[in-house]
């Protein structure tokens, strides 16, 4: 199981495309996206992607709640309230937006924790519980993009720059 990990990607619509068209090259099978699409028609760039999108509020989507809502309806995606945890190939998972949300007890029932909000790159293992941020995703920072794979049977996760 392969998964792709994206945050904070807000307006950038080249951007978006660009990770959608290198999230089904490499053929993965669920993308998480860590907050912060922002706008609706943002959130309706990733309609390109060929599997589910699954992602939580961030900062920024809390104004457009409602309308991310109804467009997450219309493709393939859910979208929930931080902190989310599930379960993929018996390993659990829990996305969260804001890293400061990170406390022992979310590491102690987490096998990985996905956050986003700093657009800076973390690959930190506690505990034994993986917590990954792939950086930034929006070209806010110095002009840079970067992505996460992971494929949860065979960790770490990497990173793809673009
Ligand atoms: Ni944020």
């Amino acid at each position: 199981m392969i998964i792709g990990i994206v945050g904070d990607t807000h307006n950038n619509l080249k951007n978006i495309s660009k990770i959608c068209e290198i999230f089904n090259a490499e053929e993965v099978d669920l993308v998480i996206h860590t907050g912060d699409v922002t706008l609706p028609k943002s959130l309706k760039a990733f309609e390109k992607l060929n599997c589910k999108l699954l992602g939580v509020f961030g900062n920024n989507d809390i104004d457009e709640k409602n309308d991310l809502l109804e467009t997450s309806n219309q493709f393939k995606c859910n979208l929930h309230d931080e902190p989310f945890s599930f379960k993929l190939s018996n390993k659990k998972i829990t996305i969260v937006h804001h890293p400061e949300l990170i406390n022992e007890s979310l590491i102690d029932q987490s096998d990985f924790i996905f956050h986003g909000h700093t657009h800076r790159y973390r690959n930190e293992v506690i505990n034994e519980t993986i917590i990954f941020n792939p950086g930034e995703c929006a070209g806010f920072l110095k002009g840079k993009n970067q992505i996460g794979i992971l494929d949860i049977e065979n960790p770490p996760p990497k990173v793809i720059n673009f």
